[in-house]
């Protein structure tokens, strides 16, 4: 998937993930790199140019192989790469057909855990227990094997869940990257220790690969990058001042941040010896945003808002710098639905910027990082843990924690409850057990008795998170003491707030954001 110009990550014996549309697509990828293996997710209209893989793996799919425009590949090509095969799911049933067998469509769907029996505990299932739970999601099955195949293993109901055809080409039924597929990384392990020299990912090796790239891109030309106080943006302009390239770092301050972050940031960046300017421009998007209830039309006004006073304050930059990373450059790849993706893809990818990525002033070097990565990349920069360890924080900040109309007083109140709640995680040792946590407002007023007197007055709510990449969220199960410390002291200092309520959704449905 060539989207970025920026290549650091050695092509040569990776393990190429061919995508045929799964949801979980990007968590092989992911579970590759878990494993130490340099690993690249390419979109199945670029193969067979997928460089020289070691090892290839075809993921799921949500389509039926007897569709009539089912996705399909080149198994000439395939075969003639000469190195080790892994269909998922998908990519199993296309592998059964192409040795010969049939597949038999269904209507009924197999979804959830199922047990696992191999036949063997060699090869594939070397080290793996009988019964082991796996996580299924398909409604096709294979009917007829080839003869070249043999049964590696069964589920519950006898089905083969899991054939070799000939040396090379192994499949499975379901999905070895979910964490509910108890031993699936160890059989995605075993698959991979039948491939020879994988390529090793090592940060510290890449980052030297980034570093010699930036310098061969920017010369002596003036980049200048966006940036947040966020993981992302701190560890590009880092990278790019370790590569000593000449940057203009930008802080655009919004007026959306939380309470003393403008402060925080440019105190950090003073610390990392990296200059950054401000643009504070709190008074625009208030005003912009002044009567305007609609989420999705706040997040339009903030973002278009956010470009023009970025590039006004740019002029005409000879070189972009930006922090975005491999899930973005997937997800507007395949055009995903989710709401962060399409929101960064509005920043990354406007107009203005596609414009300038034609001319090639456009560098993206963590383009091909996961988050977890990302952070990685930072420590061996030196970037301070506390830095590195900040939750993130949305881009059009605190107005998606705040349904319906923003405003001063609004936001103060959520400055106030949140600082109170990530200090109270802070004391009692939960801030960096979670992915993310906040305060937000819920404005509708609610009758209580504060003093001797009535109250009418608004509630917020706390949410606190674990999560892997945001696609999927558990609330976390804090201790009640810290919950009532944070409850009593919001209630005691927030004017505006007479009741507090403990966010307990999972994402789906919920989303991490109220809005
Ligand atoms: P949701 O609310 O979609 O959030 O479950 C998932 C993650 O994305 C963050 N988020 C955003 N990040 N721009 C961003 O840069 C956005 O518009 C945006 N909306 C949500 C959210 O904080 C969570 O980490």
């Amino acid at each position: 998937m060539n989207i970025t110009d920026f290549h650091a990550l050695n092509e040569s014996n990776h393990v190429a993930v061919i995508d045929f549309g799964s949801q979980y697509t990007q968590l092989i990828v992911r579970r590759v790199r878990e494993l130490g293996y340099v690993a690249m997710l390419y979109a199945l209209e670029d193969f067979p140019n997928i460089g020289k893989p070691g090892a290839i793996i075809l993921s799921g799919g949500p389509r039926s192989t007897g569709d009539p425009d089912a996705p399909d590949l080149d198994f000439e090509a395939l075969d003639g790469f000469g190195v080790p095969v892994l269909g998922v799911c998908y990519g199993m049933q296309l592998l059964n057909l192409k040795f010969g067998g049939t597949i038999e469509a269904s209507d009924r769907r197999e979804y959830g855990p199922a047990n696992l029996f191999p036949e063997n505990c060699d090869d594939l299932y070397e080290g793996i227990s009988e019964k082991s739970q796996v996580w299924m999601s398909h409604s096709d099955t294979v009917k007829v094997i080839p003869d070249c195949a043999k049964v590696l293993a069964t589920n519950q109901h006898n089905t083969p869940v899991s054939l070799k055809w000939g040396e090379r080409f192994y499949g499975i039924q379901f999905h070895p990257e979910v964490t509910h597929s108890h031993e699936g990384m160890r059989i995605l392990h075993n698959f991979l220790l039948t491939a020879s020299n994988l390529a090793a990912f090592k940060i510290e090796d890449f980052k030297r690969e980034m570093i010699e790239g930036i310098r061969e891109r920017c010369g002596n030309k003036q980049v200048v990058c966006g940036v947040s106080g966020g993981v992302d943006s701190t560890v590009l302009a880092v990278l790019l001042k370790e590569a000593g390239a000449n940057v203009r770092a930008i802080f655009v301050d919004h007026g959306l941040m939380r309470k003393d972050e403008g402060e925080e940031v440019r105190n950090n960046f003073h610390r990392m010896g990296v200059p950054i300017e401000t643009v504070e421009c709190s008074e625009r998007f208030l005003t912009a945003l002044a009567g305007e209830g609609d989420p999705e039309k706040k997040r339009v006004i903030i973002g278009n808002l956010f470009i023009d006073v970025f590039w006004d304050t740019v002029g005409d930059a000879e070189l972009l710098a930006q922090g975005t990373l491999y899930p973005d450059v997937i997800e507007s790849a395949s055009n995903a639905k989710s709401k962060a993706s399409k929101i960064k893809t509005h920043h990354n990818r406007v107009d203005r910027i596609l414009e300038l990525q034609a001319q090639g002033k456009v560098l993206e070097p963590l383009a091909e990082l996961f988050k977890d990565e990302v952070r990685e990349l930072g420590h061996s920069l030196g970037i301070a843990p506390d830095i590195l360890g900040r939750h993130p924080f949305p881009g059009p900040g605190l107005a998606v924690r705040c349904p319906g109309e923003v405003s001063q007083d609004r936001l103060d109140i959520i400055r106030a409850c949140d600082a109170i709640f990530i200090g109270k995680l802070k004391e009692h040792g939960w801030y960096d057990k979670v992915w993310q946590a906040y305060a937000g407002l819920i404005p509708v007023k609610t009758v209580g008795v504060k003093g001797d007197e009535r109250s009418y007055e608004w509630a917020t709510n706390l949410r606190a998170v674990i999560s892997e990449d945001a696609m999927t969220a558990e609330w976390v199960d804090l201790p009640a003491e810290l919950l009532r410390e944070t409850s009593q002291q919001i209630l005691n200092e927030v004017d505006g707030i007479n009741r507090v309520l403990y966010d307990i959704s999972t994402k789906p449905p919920a989303s991490i954001e109220w809005e």
